[in-house]
């Protein structure tokens, strides 16, 4: 396995479900939209299950589901499904929900022994892109592996084009009415298309900072790794499920396996 090219432990904890996942979280106040498009749940539930023709009794993968909200909604829609994800505390609130997911703590890179065992795999909000393109690669073999044939994926990520146009060097991610607040500088460098970013985490008078990085991608470059990896009828498409257009700021990829 490849070093990691930041800390995920440091990034995806308590202090981002203070931001990201509770009643008092708010949306960005200005520049480029980084988090979701979706109102909810199970809005982004209905579009995947639109995009990706689900039925109920399906075996589905969440890769990368952080603390639940696509994969609960998924199942109580009477999908069969495991979220995977490599935090702990992420997986602990996910469980709160009881929705009768399997929940699996683990790594993209490698894995469990599910060889053809899931009929879809979600990857849902930018949960793609963390580590060195050959790994990043290797994570959509990964995928393939885990999908029976026939079996289909659907990615949701920031849509590069309205990303670009948006883009602004630094803003409030965040700001919450008792005052707490994210702040990020984004750095974006052209040469590898990934956006360093160096947060600034201010919660009750408490200031911590922590970076990390992610990966964009034009629809054509993830379309030829995914065909690479062994998956054909690669689409791309809006957050609203339409064809992708430079306005949406969402990039949904959906792909099949022969
Ligand atoms: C942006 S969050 C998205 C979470 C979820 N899919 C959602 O829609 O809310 C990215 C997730 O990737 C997880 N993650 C980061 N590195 C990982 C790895 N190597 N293997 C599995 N999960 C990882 C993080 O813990 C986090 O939950």
């Amino acid at each position: 396995m490849t070093a990691d090219l930041f800390d995920a432990a440091s990034m995806y904890d308590e202090d981002y479900l203070h931001f990201f996942a509770s009643p008092q979280g708010g949306a960005p106040t200005h520049g480029p939209l980084v988090g979701t498009a979706y109102t909810g749940a199970n809005q982004a539930a209905g579009l995947v299950w639109r995009l990706l023709d689900l039925e109920p009794g399906m075996a589905v993968l969440d890769l990368a589901c952080g603390h639940g909200t696509l994969a609960n909604a998924l199942a109580a829609r009477g999908c069969r499904v495991t979220g995977l994800d490599s935090s702990a505390v992420f997986l602990d609130r996910a469980a709160t929900a009881g929705t009768g997911v399997e929940w699996v703590r683990g790594d993209m890179r490698q894995l469990p022994e599910w060889t053809g065992r899931f009929d879809r795999v979600v990857n849902w909000t930018t949960a793609f892109g963390y580590f060195d393109d050959d790994t990043n690669r290797a994570v959509l073999r990964e995928i393939a592996r885990v999908l029976r044939p026939g079996g289909r994926l659907a990615m949701d990520l920031d849509n590069q084009a309205r990303f670009l146009a948006d883009y602004t060097p630094s803003r409030i991610t965040v700001r919450r009415d008792d005052g707490d607040m994210l702040v990020d500088h984004h750095h974006l460098d052209p040469l590898t298309a990934r956006f360093e970013v160096e947060r600034t985490v201010i919660r009750d008078g408490r200031v911590r900072r922590l970076t990390f990085l992610k990966r964009l991608f034009a629809f054509p470059e993830l379309r030829d790794w995914l065909t690479a990896a062994g998956f054909t009828g690669v689409q791309g498409h809006g957050e609203d499920g339409t064809p992708l257009t430079a306005r949406h700021p969402r990039m949904i990829v959906t792909a099949g396996l022969q």
